[in-house]
């Protein structure tokens, strides 16, 4: 599905909560402010603001920022069932590799990810977005 309107109530809600969480990012460094809103299964939402450092790699983006204030919040069990992107700049923002990464460990494979295209808003299931994560499974 594409575009904002097109999208059930629900994401649009979560659509509209990473837009204002967008408005609290730091990003004095590359002028990019990004949102993320999470929905738990407990019916909690959860967004997060990117938040820069003046030593770059320090950064946190969005997405991370999102996830660990949930666990934080709502402890280790937490697990996401959609998730929503948003910028102010009007560019395209998918997750970067790394938030994927770390998004793996809470989020339902089947859960939405929303996310600004360079196409417009695009909507897709976690797993189809980031099909090989990292596990640790030793024999
Ligand atoms: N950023 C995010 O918040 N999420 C992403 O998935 C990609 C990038 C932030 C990090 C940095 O503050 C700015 O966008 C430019 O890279």
């Amino acid at each position: 599905m594409n575009g904002h309107d097109s999208q059930p109530p629900e994401l649009q809600k979560l659509l509209a909560c990473a837009r204002e969480a967008a408005l609290h990012a730091y990003a004095p460094y590359s002028g990019f402010r990004v949102g993320a809103a999470l929905k738990l299964t407990n019916g909690e939402i959860v967004s997060g603001a990117n938040v820069e450092n003046v030593s770059y790699g320090l950064t946190i983006c969005a997405e991370r920022s999102a996830l660990v204030r949930g666990v934080s919040q709502f402890g280790p069990d937490i697990r996401v069932e959609a998730l929503a992107i948003a910028n102010l700049n009007e560019a395209a923002s998918p997750p970067c590799g790394a938030c994927r990464q770390v998004l793996a460990e809470f989020i339902l494979p089947q859960a939405p990810v929303l996310f600004p295209a360079a196409s417009g808003l695009r909507t897709m299931p976690f797993s189809a977005l980031f099909p090989l994560a990292f596990e640790m499974k030793l024999k």
